[in-house]
């Protein structure tokens, strides 16, 4: 039944990319901490046209050189709707400790003028076939942040970039 279905909708995964990013600091101090204060704005597209998707689940984390900071982000369960796209407005403040192993990456990004973040984006969700709900899928999204060095509030440039996604 499901395999059947899934022929004759051939569901897609969805599509992810940060859409903006407000930074206003992301420093390191000498005693390794890191200092933090940004926004960014996630969108989550179900680009089929014939299947709506269940998030039973959706957190999101920030890792910076694979290293968790800040709180994890959990949703409210929601159905998307047939080609709808949802956006997710994240803000990361705070300081975590003990980040003594991000220096060396740290330093060279802020020579380069780019801090790359990694946003993890984990979901658990079912696909809505007509009337049906099939499948339990739970993709993953990640996603290179870059934060701007020089920003500090005005005139931010800033690269829209695109998220990879598992498949179903
Ligand atoms: C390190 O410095 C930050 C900012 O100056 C401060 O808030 C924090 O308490 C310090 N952490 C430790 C472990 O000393
Ligand atoms: C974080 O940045 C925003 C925007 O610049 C500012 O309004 C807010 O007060 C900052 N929060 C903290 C805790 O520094
Ligand atoms: C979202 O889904 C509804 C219902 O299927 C549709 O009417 C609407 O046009 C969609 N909106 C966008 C932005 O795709
Ligand atoms: C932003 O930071 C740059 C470099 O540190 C500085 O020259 C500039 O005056 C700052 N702009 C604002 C609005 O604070």
């Amino acid at each position: 039944m499901v395999f059947i279905l899934w022929i004759i909708y051939r569901p897609k995964t969805v599509r992810a990319h940060v859409t903006a990013v407000f930074p206003s600091v992301f420093t390191l101090t000498s005693n390794s901490t890191l200092v933090y204060n940004f926004t960014l704005h996630v969108s989550i597209q179900n680009p089929n046209r014939k299947v709506g998707l269940y998030y039973d689940d959706i957190s999101a984390e920030a890792q910076y050189d694979s290293i968790p900071f800040g709180l994890v982000y959990k949703f409210p369960p929601f159905f998307q709707h047939k080609r709808n796209i949802t956006v997710f407005p994240l803000v990361f403040v705070g300081r975590a400790f003990g980040l003594r192993s991000v220096q060396k990456k740290f330093e060279r990004e802020k020579r380069e003028g780019w801090f790359y973040v990694e946003l993890k984006i984990c979901t658990k969700m079912r696909l809505k076939i007509e009337f049906v709900k099939v499948g339990r899928y739970s993709p993953e999204i990640d996603c290179a942040v870059k934060l701007p060095v020089m920003a500090n509030g005005s005139d931010v440039k800033f690269e829209r970039s695109e998220c990879d996604v598992d498949k179903f």
